[in-house]
């Protein structure tokens, strides 16, 4: 009675030019290792969950590139979002669907463009937490131990006395400001939320009724179409009223049933092209290659992608960002790739 609802429906508009929205981070090989994320997240879940129980949740648009990505899925495995609602109503969706298959199902609900590096300690922490929601009405969240004042993560204060694998969540903080981040990381007992969350299908559905009712009540007219061919058009007519709102702020911030495993393993959520270099290999002067052959001088710390193996020269250019694909070619200091999103949006609007 093992489930996964795969969440595969961003945009991942912080990867621009190679992530856009009609090929999201999530389905290119942005790493560059001969597989896309989504691919290897499904390979990462397959290990432990059988592979028809694992239920992807995605845009419409998607599901082509999903069946040529996981050529043996099946239809019924890919559940369609008429439109982006963030987390909250996919997950409820999901959670639904799988609860009429089976009342007793426990799901694991994770994202699709993460990346983790020891993937036995990832599939241990999935057991330990699948075992205990198996007997109680916890939502398990997993916790990484956090490195610097990330505002774009959630946090999760723990009882520093509490010496058990499974620790009660004091607090959910979703998406601090920087004071508050820098506090926490002060502190000592918080670790950031990956957003991998483990539950009995049935107790989320509990947790929607009693903190999102307005959305529960609206995906419950369609209680007796899950499954069968009239979904569609349920969903078509009703998804884009449930409110926008993601599983962090609508569930886990409000909830006194939730409980963290501190984990062990590396994770990243490849948030930037930064973060990238820390995952990859570095030639001598740190220079980043992914998908390029470089021939540098005078040139360090750079990130530097392209569409098909390229050559790429540098000489006296170094912190920055250079992505060729195969409509753009950006050029972006490191220090600024927070604009990429503001850049990739100016770039839609005037070409
Ligand atoms: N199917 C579907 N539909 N998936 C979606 C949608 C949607 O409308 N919106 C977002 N997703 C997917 C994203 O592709 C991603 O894999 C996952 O859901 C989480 O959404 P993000 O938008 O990336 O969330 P976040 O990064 O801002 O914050 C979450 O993740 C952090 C860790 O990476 C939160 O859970 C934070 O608390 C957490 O620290
Ligand atoms: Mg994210």
């Amino acid at each position: 009675n093992y489930y996964a609802i795969l969440m595969a429906g961003g945009v991942g508009s912080r990867f621009w030019p190679s992530s856009k929205a009609s090929n999201p981070k999530q389905f290119i090989d942005i790493l560059g290792v001969g597989e896309t994320l989504f691919q290897t997240t499904f390979k990462r879940l397959a290990k432990l969950i059988p592979h028809e129980n694992i239920y992807v949740l995605t845009n419409e648009k998607y599901m082509e590139m999903i069946r040529e990505q996981v050529p043996d899925i099946k239809d019924e495995q890919i559940v369609p979002e008429p439109e982006m609602r963030n987390t909250a109503p996919s997950i409820l969706l999901g959670a639904l669907k799988i609860y009429k298959k089976n009342p007793e199902a426990l799901t694991i609900v994770a994202p699709s463009d993460h990346w983790i590096k020891e993937e036995d300690l990832f599939i241990e922490s999935l057991e330990t937490a699948l075992n205990d929601v198996q007997d109680n009405e916890h939502l398990v969240t997993l916790g990484i131990e956090p490195s610097f004042a990330n505002t774009g993560y959630g946090y999760i204060k723990y009882d520093k006395e509490d010496k058990e694998t499974l620790k009660k969540v004091e607090l959910f903080t979703e998406k601090p400001g920087h004071k508050k981040a820098q506090e926490f990381l002060d502190a000592g007992n918080y670790v950031w939320n990956a957003g991998i969350f483990i539950w009995k299908a049935s107790f989320i559905i509990e947790n929607f009724k009693k903190y999102l009712p307005e959305m529960y009540r609206l995906f419950d007219k369609g209680s007796d179409l899950w499954n069968t061919s009239e979904e569609k058009q349920f969903l078509k007519e009703n998804y884009g009223n449930a409110s926008n709102i993601s599983i962090d702020y609508g569930i886990m911030e409000k909830s006194d049933a939730v409980y963290v495993i501190p984990v062990e393993f590396h994770w990243s959520d490849l948030g930037t092209w930064s973060s990238l270099q820390n995952e990859l290999p570095q030639d001598k002067a740190g220079n980043t290659c992914i998908n390029a052959k470089l021939i540098a001088d005078d040139a360090r710390e750079n990130i530097i992608s392209t569409s098909n193996k390229k050559i790429v020269v540098l000489k006296g250019l170094s912190d920055y960002i250079i992505v060729e694909d195969e409509d753009v070619l950006m050029v972006v200091p490191k220090s600024e790739e927070q604009e990429i999103k503001q850049i990739r949006e100016k770039v839609m609007q005037d070409f």
